[in-house]
């Protein structure tokens, strides 16, 4: 273990006991390894598996969904009772015998859910995406109902109890990246006029009755964290004030670790970065600082992280307890033990251009070139640097054409 990394290397122990071995977590990635019926498949059983050899101190799942009538992309994960289970268990076990942990992220995809997989999209207030060419692919949301509401927070609850039962160690909230729970935080798509919208407390409501419904089923030790938006980056979005604000509200509550990033599918601030900020690397470090100033809950922040350097002078700085990585774990899956060991200094992630500047310059296949290369790892080969970004058309459109035919 090198000295030089004595911050990233050391052990993290949470409120309740929980001891996370080292700093390096993997965030969310949305795998779309489930099958038809959204049960894990072996590959991506054997994807953490791989991961958790890796040397991770934790590992958070892509997102569960918790209805299977409101699906982010096709083979999302779905647990919304009890049936698949045993898989469950099998997938909540591929860390054993290995330093790392797995913790699961549940989420609703609210009005970032393609249409032609979903037969209802429904969201805080009826208020369309709006992505240029690209909107026709969602549809325009139906504003919940006060019992459709209370229902989605019994799902969260329900959800995170089955997943606990199968073995998996925390829950994180996914509120985060404008899916439903980052809906309803912000007032540009919370534009509600009941106890549901309007003042922060109002459009807070939703996050706070699901952390205190699932707090209730999971019991007092069971570590319950949340991926929250450091900003909408849009104007009239969520801002950073808000943010702040809500943060405190969670930490009062007893929430157990707060990972930061931003952004939206409109705004996806999530994944890309002005030059300056790239060069520093962690994206959102400067707004973690003003989130220090107002909770001691454990810190993590996601998002830019490239070299074992950037890593351990922002844990040095105190600002955050816990780094936070998604694509470095995709095209690098051993990255942490051999950054920790000393072999590896820095990942290098390039994404091949398909030569159409509509596409490249908004990094519109990113993400599924990166969901591609999971498979390939969970298939047992290592990530190919030179998968063409036109394999993902093909890829993606048969999956939202199979599940097209056979949605909820
Ligand atoms: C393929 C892929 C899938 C992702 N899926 C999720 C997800 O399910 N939930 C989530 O909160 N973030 C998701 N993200 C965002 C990452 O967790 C992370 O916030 C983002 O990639 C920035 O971190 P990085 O620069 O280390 O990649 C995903 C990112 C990628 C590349």
């Amino acid at each position: 273990m090198q000295q030089k990394l004595k911050h990233l290397s050391s052990p993290f122990t949470l409120k309740n006991g929980t001891v996370i071995s080292n700093r390096i977590v993997k965030s969310a990635t949305s795998e779309i390894l489930g099958n038809m019926k959204g049960a894990p498949t072996p590959t991506l059983i054997n994807l953490y598996r791989r991961w958790a050899e890796g040397g991770a101190g934790l590992l958070i799942t892509g997102n569960i969904m918790v209805d299977s009538k409101a699906l982010g992309e096709p083979n999302n994960v779905v647990v919304e009772d009890k049936t698949h289970v045993e898989l469950l268990k099998t997938w909540a076990q591929a860390a054993a015998g290995t330093d790392a942990q797995i913790w699961t992220q549940i989420n609703h995809p609210g009005r970032q859910a393609i249409g032609l997989i979903n037969r209802k999209v429904v969201a805080p207030s009826s208020v369309p995406l709006k992505l240029g060419p690209m909107s026709s692919m969602f549809a325009k949301p139906k504003a919940l109902e006060e019992d459709e509401i209370l229902d989605l927070i019994e799902r969260y609850a329900t959800t995170a109890g089955i997943l606990k039962e199968a073995g998996f160690l925390g829950v994180q909230i996914h509120g985060a990246h404008g899916y439903l729970v980052s809906q309803f935080l912000s007032p540009r798509t919370n534009i509600r006029t009941d106890k549901w919208g309007g003042s922060l407390n109002n459009r807070a409501r939703f996050v706070l009755e699901i952390y205190r419904k699932m707090r209730t089923k999971l019991g007092a030790d069971y570590p319950i964290s949340i991926k929250i938006n450091s900003a909408d980056f849009q104007r009239g979005g969520f801002t950073e004030e808000e943010s702040v604000q809500v943060i405190k509200m969670l930490s009062e509550e007893g929430i157990d670790m707060i990972e930061i990033s931003g952004g939206t599918y409109e705004a996806p601030a999530m994944m890309f970065s002005k030059q300056s900020t790239r060069e520093r690397e962690a994206y959102f470090i400067d707004y973690t600082e003003k989130a220090r100033k107002v909770t001691e809950t454990p810190l993590m922040v996601t998002g830019g992280f490239r070299t074992a350097a950037a890593m351990e002078y922002t844990l040095a700085e105190g600002a955050i307890d816990l780094v936070g990585a998604a694509r470095p774990f995709i095209l690098y899956p051993n990255f942490p033990k051999e950054m920790l060991n000393g072999t590896l200094e820095k990942v290098t992630l390039e994404v091949p251009k398909t030569g159409i500047k509509f596409i490249d310059e908004r990094g519109l296949l990113e993400l599924g070139w990166y969901e591609q290369q999971l498979r390939r790892i969970g298939e047992g080969k290592d990530p190919k640097l030179s998968l063409s970004p036109f394999n993902v058309l093909t890829a993606t459109t048969r999956s939202i054409i199979q599940k097209s035919f056979r949605k909820n």
